[in-house]
C-alpha cells in the first residue's frame, strides 16, 4: 500500500510540509510505503480551458503536473496539504485541482483513492480549504477522511501546535486503515451523479443546454 502526500505551499520546508510529513510518518508506522511531493520546485500552469482532454484524455500543457498526477495515481491514499491563502487553498493547489480534468475525462482514475486534507493558517480560513477539497473529492469519487488543520505563521512554528502535529499523524494512520477497508464506489456509479444523469437519462447538467427542458 502506498500513501502519497502533496504539499501545495510555495514555501519549501514550511508548515504544511511539516504537517504532511507527519501524516506520512503516521502512515509509515502502519506499514505503508510513503512519498512526499512538493510543488515549490515544480512548474505548475493553470488549465487553459481548451477542453481537448475531454476527447483525448490527455492534457496538452507541458509542465510538471502530469508527472505529479502519475505519482498520485500510483498511491492508494493521498494527503493533500495547503496553507491558507485568503481563506482558501493556494493558487497552486487550485491549479492542480483544475488540471485534474484530464484524469476525470480519462476513466476517472482518481476514483476510490482515500484522501485526507491538511491545512495550515495563521488565523482564519481553514474551513475554506475543506470546502474546496470536499467538492474536488466528490467529483472524482475519491473517499474523504478527516480534515486536519493547524495554526502557524512563521516557517517551522507549526511544531508548537501540539494538537495539529498529533492530528496529522493520526490522519496518516486513519488513511491506512481506510485503504484497508477496500472501499469502492458501485460499478454502476463509475462517474459522479451529475454526469450519470446525462448518460442514463440524457438530461444535461449544463444550465446553458437542456437542464430545464426548454
Ligand atoms: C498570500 C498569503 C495569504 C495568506 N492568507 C491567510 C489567510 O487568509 N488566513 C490565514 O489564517 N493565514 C493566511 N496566511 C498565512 C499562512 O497560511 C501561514 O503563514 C502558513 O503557516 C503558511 O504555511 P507554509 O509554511 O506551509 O507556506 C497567508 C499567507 C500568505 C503568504
Amino acid at each position: 500500500m502506498k500513501v502519497a502526500g502533496i504539499v501545495c505551499s510555495p514555501r519549501k520546508g514550511g508548515n504544511t510540509e511539516i504537517m504532511v510529513q507527519e501524516a506520512l510518518n503516521g502512515a509509515k508506522a502502519q506499514g505503508a510505503e510513503t512519498e512526499l511531493l512538493t510543488i515549490c520546485d515544480k512548474d505548475i500552469r493553470p488549465c487553459d480551458g481548451c477542453l481537448a482532454c475531454l476527447k483525448t484524455g490527455k492534457c496538452h500543457i507541458k509542465d510538471d503536473v502530469p508527472a505529479i498526477y502519475d505519482s498520485l495515481l500510483q498511491a492508494d491514499g493521498i494527503v493533500w496539504g495547503t496553507p491558507v491563502y485568503f481563506f482558501s487553498a493556494t493558487a497552486q493547489a487550485k491549479m492542480l485541482i483544475d488540471r485534474s480534468y484530464y484524469i476525470y475525462a480519462n476513466n476517472n482514475r482518481l476514483a476510490n483513492k482515500v484522501c485526507g486534507v491538511i491545512s495550515v493558517g495563521a488565523s482564519l480560513g481553514n474551513a475554506g480549504v475543506w470546502n474546496l477539497f470536499s467538492t474536488f473529492f466528490s467529483v472524482h469519487h475519491m473517499f474523504s477522511t478527516d480534515f486536519v488543520y493547524g495554526y502557524a505563521r512563521d516557517k517551522g512554528t507549526i511544531r508548537r501546535d501540539r494538537h495539529a502535529m498529533k492530528a496529522a499523524a493520526e490522519l496518516g494512520r486513519q488513511i491506512v486503515l481506510m485503504v484497508r477497508q477496500n472501499l469502492r464506489y458501485p460499478e454502476e456509479y463509475d462517474i459522479a451523479i451529475y454526469r450519470f444523469v446525462k448518460r442514463e437519462y440524457g438530461i444535461d447538467n449544463c444550465v446553458s443546454r437542456d437542464r430545464f427542458g426548454d
